[in-house]
Formats: C-alpha cells, structure tokens, sequence
C-alpha cells in the first residue's frame, strides 16, 4: 500500500478519541469506515462528531457545505465486514489487551494484507500489541490528544518490527490530517505522557496530603507555568480513570514506586468521581451546564 492509494479509513471505536479521530479524517477528504461494539456506542460517537463540527460551523470556521461533506464520508457499523476493502486502520478501542486482541484477530481476519494498523493507545506497549497481529511490520502507534479536533500532535511510535515504509505512510497521512507529527521510540508514556502523568499523579498527591486546593493548583500552573489547563482541571477532562489506569501501567512496566497512584485516585474511581462525564471529579459539574 502507498500513501497515495489510502483512500478509505477504517476507525475501530467512537468514543472521545475514536470519534475526534473520525472527525478529522473525513473532515481531510478521506472516507471513514467506522467499527463499534454496538449501535448505541456509535450513536454517541455520532453525536461527539456532530457537537464538534457544530461549533466549528457556528464560529464559521468551517462552511454548512464542509459540515455536510465531513458527516456525508461517514459510514459507521457493527460488522466488521465492512473493512474489507479499507486501505488504512487507526485503533481507537478500550486500553485493555483483551479486547485490543479481539479486535486485531477481527481485522486481520477480513483486512487486505498490506492494510497498516495504527494504534492509539496512550500506555500499553506497541511492540507488545503489534505480536498480537498477523501483521508487525504493518504495525505502528498513532496517539492523538484530547480534544483531537483542536490539539495538533500526534506521536508515531514504531514498534520493534515496524517498517520503514510504515512509518512513512503514518507520518504523511498525519499531515494529511492535519496535525504536527513527531517520532518517539516505543518507550512507557511516549513523549507526552511521561510528562504529564507524572504531573497529573503528583497533583493527586498534594491534594491527598492537604498541600492545597485543586482550584489553587490549578490556578498555580496555569499562571505560574502558561499551561491552558491545571492538573486536575485536566485529569477531570481526560477522565480521572485514565490517570490511574496509566499510572498503573507505568508502575507495571517500570517498577518506579514513584508512578504508583495515590490511595485518593482509586477511591475516586471507585465512587465513580471520573470527572466532567459523571459530573464529579475534583470538580463538581452537576450544576454547570
Ligand atoms: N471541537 C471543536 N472545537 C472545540 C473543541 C472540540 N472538541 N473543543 C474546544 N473547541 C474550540 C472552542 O469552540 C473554542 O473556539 P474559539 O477559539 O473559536 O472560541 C476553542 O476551541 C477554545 O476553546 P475554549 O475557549 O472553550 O477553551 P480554551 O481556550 O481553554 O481551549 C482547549 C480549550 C483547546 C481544550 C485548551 O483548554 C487546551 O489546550 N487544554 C489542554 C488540553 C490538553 O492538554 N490535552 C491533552 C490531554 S492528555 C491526552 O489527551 C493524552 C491521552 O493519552 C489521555
């Protein structure tokens, strides 16, 4: 496969990833083939995609014309059949490698054979999940960031096996999409995440030992360090789960006591505080609009 022939992409999962992902896809000119567990999880991915492209249309950076386009290149189903004539896959699907495993066995299953994978996992390793597939030269990470539509980086992450052409093929159809890539090699966290997930763990912390508030560390980063968002402003965005599953995986991978998260992160999981899709995280969203 050449970068010239992918015409169609196919996107296993539409959740908040998933769904950006579809987003800027189509919105590129590409077809996009979706793939999710069941209607109702398409049906939400539907909508994310339609909220987004309506606030794009109603601060008129794109026209009615590019928001029927976009949504017209979407075609979304269950039945993994319908990725037998797609020319690219990007993974969106739980980061879990039970259910990374099924979905691969699926897609080499019924995929032309020198159809690329992306992956968009944020912790698991892609040397490990490209062994999951028929297809490791085929094989690479593509992690996008939160929200996908405005953030412009995407890390392209070979694994062990990966080709050179792969790699080629991810970072030219990055562009094609619109975002800035950057290599890394396939290491705990990538680039950002070794960053962040520190950062966001830390947070957790000072708020578990009464250092300060989460609004006066979030106030402290944001005017003190530039950054858009505070830690657990941030962590409530992306999802409070997200944190301590990673931090979880580092730990696993690493064995560096230092990414362990505290005690207060999984009894927020536990009470379901995950943030601004439950309405409770560090913050409280159950008023707010
Ligand atoms: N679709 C379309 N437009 C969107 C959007 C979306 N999903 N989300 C935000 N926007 C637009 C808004 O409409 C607004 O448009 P305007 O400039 O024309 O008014 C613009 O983005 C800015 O939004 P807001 O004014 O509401 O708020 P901000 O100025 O704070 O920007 C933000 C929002 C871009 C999310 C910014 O706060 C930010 O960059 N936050 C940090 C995000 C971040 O760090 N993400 C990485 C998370 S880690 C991750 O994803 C890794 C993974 O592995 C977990």
């Amino acid at each position: 496969m050449t970068f010239e022939n992918i015409k169609t992409i196919g996107v296993c999962g539409a959740g908040s990833m998933g769904s950006g992902i579809i987003q800027i896809c189509a919105a590129a000119g590409y077809q996009v083939q979706v793939l999710d567990v069941n209607e109702d999880a398409w049906k939400r991915g539907k909508s994310l995609i339609e909220k987004s492209l309506s606030a794009m249309l109603k601060k008129e950076k794109i026209s009615q014309q590019d928001f029927d386009n976009t949504i017209g290149r979407i075609k979304f189903s269950t039945d993994i059949n319908q990725f037998k004539n797609v020319d690219f896959v990007i993974e969106a699907v739980f980061e879990n490698m039970e259910v990374k495993k099924a979905t691969y066995n699926n897609l080499d299953s019924v995929l032309k054979d020198d159809v690329i994978i992306a992956t968009n996992t944020s912790s698991i390793c892609i040397t490990e999940l490209s062994a999951l597939t028929k297809r490791s030269d085929k094989f690479i990470g593509m992690h996008f960031f939160n929200p996908v539509p405005m953030m412009k980086l995407v890390e392209i992450i070979p694994a062990y096996q990966t080709s050179a052409s792969t790699i080629e093929i991810a970072m030219q159809i990055s562009k094609k999409i619109g975002k800035e890539p950057v290599k890394c090699t396939d290491s705990p966290g990538f680039i950002v995440n070794r960053l962040l997930v520190p950062m966001f763990i830390e947070a957790a912390r000072m708020v578990e030992e009464g250092v300060a508030t989460p609004e006066d560390i979030d106030k402290a980063m944001k005017l003190g360090a530039g950054l858009p968002m505070g830690p657990c402003q941030l962590m409530d965005y992306t999802g409070v789960e997200i944190t301590y599953h990673v931090g979880n995986i580092f730990y696993d991978y690493t064995k560096n006591p230092y990414y362990t998260p505290p005690f207060l992160l999984r009894k927020m999981v536990s009470s379901g505080y995950l943030g601004m899709k439950t309405g409770k995280g560090f913050y409280d969203y159950s008023k707010k609009d």
